[in-house]
């Protein structure tokens, strides 16, 4: 049978009960896997323990528990207790003003929206979410980057799952980097917000401070209480160089705000959406950060996010108008709004996307687009552009006007595809239809 309360909830409530000390990666696991019904040598065996070493871990977490919770908690009796002890809080304690209702929702102190979007209408994407959701629930796991064409959906995905998980979390705290914040000025924006909620008033944010005693403080927040953090838009912290992607002018420090997030121990999780693939923060901590390519939505909710499933648009002229918009949401929805673009019902598409071009939201995003790309992946982009037919690589290698590493263009190329600019058939790479036929139009515009 499967446990209807979620492991992260008693890991929670064990972590608020004997902060301010915190277990270890080791008790972590056997306190889940104790919750999933694991023996102790099945355990060893899994993860490569000596079972005595799993036995003594585990001995000492019972005494450890025992002590916290006052109460004597072993092997046997600890899934049954603690989803007493979890059924019970979750009952609306008023006095407490801890509002932890039917519907699992905290005191909104403890969640911070800022100027995050409505996911009401959010519909798909399930297997990124379970895939976004296998991550969270990765011990190692500190930061997870959703990264992404212009409008493919990075923010609605990363705020509804946040939304989703809220509950197992203490705090959860979301912001977009779109105005460029400093990292201190954001460090201490969320010591502000973690420090409302603290018995103790936490002096943070009140004194000026450097960055790095407020991460100091940061981190061991991180450390004490399992917080969500939501980093949108974080390309606007980024640059894209000929060398590779780097930090905006006077924004270098974020560099030393990601590293300490991403790679020091604690329990809590980073969510960031990014229209530029920060490929180097893997460096950082090659198992403590994973990075989701999303492409564009699923066909069979495209009729939805579109709205036009009550129009008399046909749905195979929908569906083949999509695939030339390579199914972007943004796309989509601007496309629907200028649906007197499709003059008869036997309009060609071709001339449909011809016309899109025209439109000036969507030359806004293809622009917006362009640059996200290093000067080699726009050569590349303006070389598929102008062939009436899809190139192979190699073919595509020996246009470039000066020679490029193997590594490099083989690097662009990966990289256009999984923003799902490009598409590769059978060796042949050929460009998304809208960006073609813009980049076609655009040359022509050059060459006047
Ligand atoms: N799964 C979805 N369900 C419903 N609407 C969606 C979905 N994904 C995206 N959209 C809609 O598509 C539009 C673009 O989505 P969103 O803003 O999340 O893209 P983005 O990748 O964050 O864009 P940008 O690169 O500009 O930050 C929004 O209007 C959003 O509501
Ligand atoms: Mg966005």
């Amino acid at each position: 049978m499967t446990n209807p309360i979620d492991f992260n909830s008693v890991l929670s409530l064990i972590d608020r009960t004997i902060s301010p000390t915190y277990l270890s990666a080791t008790q972590e696991i056997v306190l889940r896997e104790v919750w999933n019904g694991k023996t102790y040598s099945k355990m060893a065996c899994d993860y490569n323990y000596d079972p005595e070493y799993i036995k003594t871990v585990g001995c000492n977490l019972w005494q450890i528990l025992s002590n916290a919770f006052n109460e004597q908690i072993n092997k046997s009796n600890f899934v049954p207790y603690m989803r007493q002890k979890i059924s019970c809080s979750i009952v609306v304690n008023k006095k407490d003003e801890l509002q932890i209702s039917s519907s699992k929702s905290l005191p909104s102190d403890f969640y911070h929206w800022a100027t995050a979007p409505n996911t009401e209408h959010f519909i798909g994407r399930d297997k990124q979410m379970k895939l976004l959701e296998s991550w969270s629930q990765d011990l190692n796991c500190n930061c997870i980057v959703v990264s992404g064409m212009v409008g493919c959906g990075k923010t609605s995905l990363i705020t509804k799952f946040a939304k989703d998980i809220q509950n197992q979390f203490d705090y959860v705290i979301w912001f977009s980097l779109n105005n460029s914040l400093s990292p201190t000025t954001l460090t201490n924006n969320f010591l502000k917000i973690i420090g409302q909620n603290q018995d103790q008033k936490s002096n943070s944010g009140s004194t000026q401070q450097d960055l790095s005693s407020l991460l100091a403080q940061l981190i061991n927040h991180l450390k004490q209480k399992r917080i969500l953090l939501v980093l949108d838009d974080l390309e606007s912290i980024l640059e894209v160089h000929q060398v590779g992607i780097c930090y905006q002018r006077n924004l270098e420090d974020y560099g030393h705000f990601l590293r300490s997030i991403i790679a020091t121990n604690h329990q809590s999780l980073m969510i960031c959406a990014s229209r530029v693939r920060p490929k180097s923060l893997e460096y950082y901590g090659m198992n403590q950060i994973k990075i989701l390519d999303l492409q564009g939505i699923e066909e069979s909710t495209i009729e939805q996010i579109t709205n036009l499933d009550n129009t008399k648009i046909e749905k195979t002229k929908l569906l083949d108008l999509s695939t030339r918009l390579h199914c972007n949401p943004q796309l989509l929805k601007i496309t629907a709004s200028h649906l007197n673009i499709f003059h008869d019902d036997n309009e060609d598409l071709e001339q449909v996307v011809q016309e899109l071009c025209l439109v000036e939201e969507i030359v806004s995003l293809l622009e917006q687009e362009l640059d996200c790309l290093s000067k080699l992946e726009k050569e590349i982009i303006f070389w598929l552009a102008i062939s009436c037919k899809p190139i192979p690589q190699k073919d595509l290698a020996n246009n470039l006007k000066h020679a490029q590493s193997k590594i490099k263009f083989n690097k662009s190329i990966a990289s256009l595809e999984k923003r799902s600019l490009i598409v590769k058939d059978n060796s042949q790479h050929s460009l998304m239809p809208i960006m073609k036929s813009y980049v076609r139009r655009k040359l022509v515009q050059l060459a006047l």
